[in-house]
């Protein structure tokens, strides 16, 4: 897609300074570029009941959509506690739920200072969609 994809990158580890992880200690930001050009970020938020955990990529994802979007194009994911940090199972889902059709979504991790750009169709191959 055409956007400065360290742009986004930069977005994602600005939202992961919001993370609210104390459980885990493992922050995530991430940055959603959506298919009108508009950017939602999110970081993820932890519970002490811990199934009510929401990650950074869907609380970005979820922002959006509650904001009239349908079709993203790019998700930025950062942790400053690992490399190359990629999105849970989950997460894949409800990308592939929002995907714009024609270009797929690409997402964006950095190890060791670079960016690594991935199709999430490398991540979900013969993804469920209703
Ligand atoms: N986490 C995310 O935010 N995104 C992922 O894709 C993987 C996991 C969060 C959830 C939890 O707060 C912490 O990382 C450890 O699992």
């Amino acid at each position: 897609m055409d956007y400065d994809y360290k742009n986004l990158m930069h977005l994602a580890k600005e939202a992961s300074k919001k993370s609210y992880s104390p459980f885990s200690r493992f922050a995530v930001g991430a940055a959603v570029l959506a298919k009108s050009g508009k950017i939602y970020t999110g970081c993820n938020i932890e519970n002490s009941s811990f199934g009510m955990t929401i990650c950074a990529e869907r609380c970005a994802i979820f922002k959006a959509v509650s904001e009239g979007e349908r079709e993203i194009v790019a998700v930025a994911i950062y942790s400053p506690n690992a490399d190359d940090c990629n999105p849970c199972g989950a997460c894949r889902q409800v990308m592939y739920e929002f995907q714009d059709d024609e270009y797929g979504v690409d997402i964006i991790t950095e190890n060791m200072g670079s960016l690594i750009t991935r199709k999430l169709e490398e991540y979900l191959p013969y993804g469920f969609k209703i």
